[in-house]
């Protein structure tokens, strides 16, 4: 399983030197959650810091994702793969375009990926399955770190992986929210196989390379039950 460290907890006076930390650790995936104000209620950051840590994450040859939680995200797509994205996450409950937007990432040469929110069902990516990068199923409800996983939502990954699997697909399974040393495991075994974490990482009691650590270590003793 990969972590996908997400910044949305770090301590944005020293980004660059937390980001830098994480990949040190051994991470090769940085998760940007972008908010708008609407589509969740908290903003966090746009293009410009997916610029300003860009070149950290080439020096380890880490993958760069924004997980677009905005309106309109087609208004942005361009935006953020010049500011270098890699991976590109928007949600499927922000309009009735999916699959254009989807079309319209992957014409811009960045991997596509759709969020679905607790309460949206795995049916309504169905359609466009086979022509996503990434599925990525909300564990909580998005716009804030440091919350609790909804159990539930591990019924959906587990729902999830067993039709990427039918399907022979090679789409990454991403849980996004209240991963932790205690949460990882069970995240694995209903199949995901990358894990966004926030608070586990980015937290005032603990560096990141220790919340790494910690992280991988959950999921050794776990592999060997
Ligand atoms: C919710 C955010 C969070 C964040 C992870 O909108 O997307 O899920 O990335 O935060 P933690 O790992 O602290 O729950
Ligand atoms: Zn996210």
């Amino acid at each position: 399983m990969k972590l996908a460290p997400s910044i949305l907890t770090a301590d944005f006076v020293r980004l660059g030197e937390e980001v830098e930390a994480i990949f040190a650790a051994g991470v090769r995936w940085l998760h940007l959650d972008v908010m708008d104000g609407r589509f969740v209620p908290n903003i966090s950051f746009g293009p410009t810091i997916v610029r300003a840590l860009k070149p950290i994450a080439d020096r380890y040859d880490a993958l760069v994702d924004a997980h677009l939680m905005i309106v309109e995200p087609e208004h942005y797509l361009r935006a953020f793969a010049a500011a270098g994205c890699d991976n590109i996450t928007i949600h499927s409950e922000v309009g009735p375009h999916l699959h254009r937007n989807i079309q319209a990432i992957k014409g811009l040469g960045v991997r596509a990926g759709v969020a679905i929110n607790p309460a949206t069902p795995i049916n309504v990516i169905e359609e466009v399955l086979p022509e996503l990068d990434l599925a990525l199923v909300m564990t909580v409800n998005p716009g804030f770190g440091g919350q609790v996983l909804l159990p539930h939502c591990l019924d959906k990954v587990r729902r999830l992986r067993e039709r990427i699997d039918t399907l022979g697909l090679a789409t990454e399974l991403m849980v996004d929210g209240g991963v932790h040393e205690h949460t990882i495991a069970s995240c694995r075994d209903a199949g995901a196989t990358v894990a966004v974490v926030g608070s586990a990482i980015f937290r005032p009691d603990r560096a990141p390379d220790e919340g790494v650590a910690v992280l991988q270590q959950a999921l050794a003793v776990s592999a060997s039950r």
